[in-house]
């Protein structure tokens, strides 16, 4: 439906994107997964057709959407990262601004402004001045702005950054009911792996502006199928121990997470017994030891060595 075919966009010396490809069939909810700064903003501006790329192209049903991006604008709903709605507006009197922008008017807007309200549930507070919502209230009338016009594709940039629990399940619960319930092609870009592992059924995973793999959750987490995690517990941690893990031949990462270490390594190696004897010579005691299953974090760890926090 919608297509990226080798989206490159550079700024100087820097290459925000490089030669990144992806597609979106109907109806499916796809996940952009990177760190910050990996490229993914750009990605979906160029995907919009709101940024030109330096190179590439992107197709929508066929068409060159750069030459013509009519088509698509009209189906398209791009939830931006920034809130950039009116404080001292209702969220009634935002929608009906917003949706006066897109065109629509009379008696469709004010139906379209009541569904809309009742999908962000905040039907109950429709009067209230925005500056009396939270973050995440606000966040969902940002999205709300977006589904006024009944988009086919929706797109979304980091929708739960910086809200609260409550209002986060809430947008990914609404999210999936868009998807599912109503048919809409998603897009959704995050660094929360959980979120993108919960609500995608395909993954992009990002970093550098390079696509660095890409699948579904149990695809990537294939990528694992030879590999096993094992997160080691200390008592306080030990640059020692740490190093003499990374020293261990059958050991490929150790990584520090605050109360230990974790440590990938192929499957079957038995560990075990090198890795308390490593803590036992380097004086370090170890609290709990556990092999873990497979998440995307640790996807993103074994293709790049980091975490995607970093
Ligand atoms: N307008 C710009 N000018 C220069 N560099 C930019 C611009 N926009 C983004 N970048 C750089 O491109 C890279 C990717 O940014 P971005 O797409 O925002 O990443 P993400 O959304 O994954 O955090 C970053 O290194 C960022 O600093
Ligand atoms: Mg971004």
């Amino acid at each position: 439906m919608l297509e990226a075919k080798e989206l490159t966009k550079k700024y100087k010396a820097v290459t925000a994107v490089n030669q990144v490809s992806l597609v979106l069939n109907k109806g499916e909810s796809v996940g952009l997964l990177g760190p910050n700064g990996a490229g993914k903003s750009t990605t979906i501006s160029m995907l919009s057709t709101l940024l030109p790329p330096s190179s590439g192209q992107v197709f929508f049903e066929g068409n060159d959407a750069l030459k013509q991006p009519q088509k698509l604008r009209k189906v398209l709903g791009v939830v931006p990262q920034e809130i950039a709605l009116y404080e001292e507006l209702s969220a009634y009197e935002n929608l009906k601004f917003f949706g006066k922008v897109y065109g629509l008017k009379g008696e469709r807007l004010a139906t379209r402004i009541d569904e809309v309200l009742e999908l962000i549930g905040l039907t109950e507070r429709k009067k209230e001045a925005l500056k009396t919502y939270s973050g995440g209230m606000k966040r969902r009338i940002n999205i709300g702005v977006t589904l006024l016009h009944e988009p086919e594709v929706l797109i979304m940039d980091e929708p739960t950054v910086g809200i609260d629990p409550q209002s986060r399940n809430y947008i990914l619960e609404m999210i999936r009911n868009l998807n599912k319930s109503q048919n809409i092609t998603v897009l959704y870009t995050s660094h929360y792996m959980e979120e993108v592992e919960k609500l995608c059924d395909r993954i992009y995973i990002m970093d550098h502006g390079d696509i660095i793999a890409d699948g579904t959750n149990e695809e990537l987490k294939g990528i694992l199928s030879e590999e096993e995690t094992i997160q080691i517990g200390v008592s306080q941690l030990s640059p020692s121990f740490e190093e003499a893990l990374s020293g261990h031949q059958a050991i490929s990462k150790v990584t520090e997470d605050g109360s230990g270490y974790k440590v990938i390594a192929p499957k079957g190696t038995d560990l075990l017994g090198d890795i308390f004897e490593l803590a036992r010579s380097t004086g370090t005691h170890i609290v709990n030891l556990a092999v873990l299953t497979p998440t995307l974090e640790d996807v993103f760890l074994h293709l790049t060595g980091r975490t995607l926090r970093d």
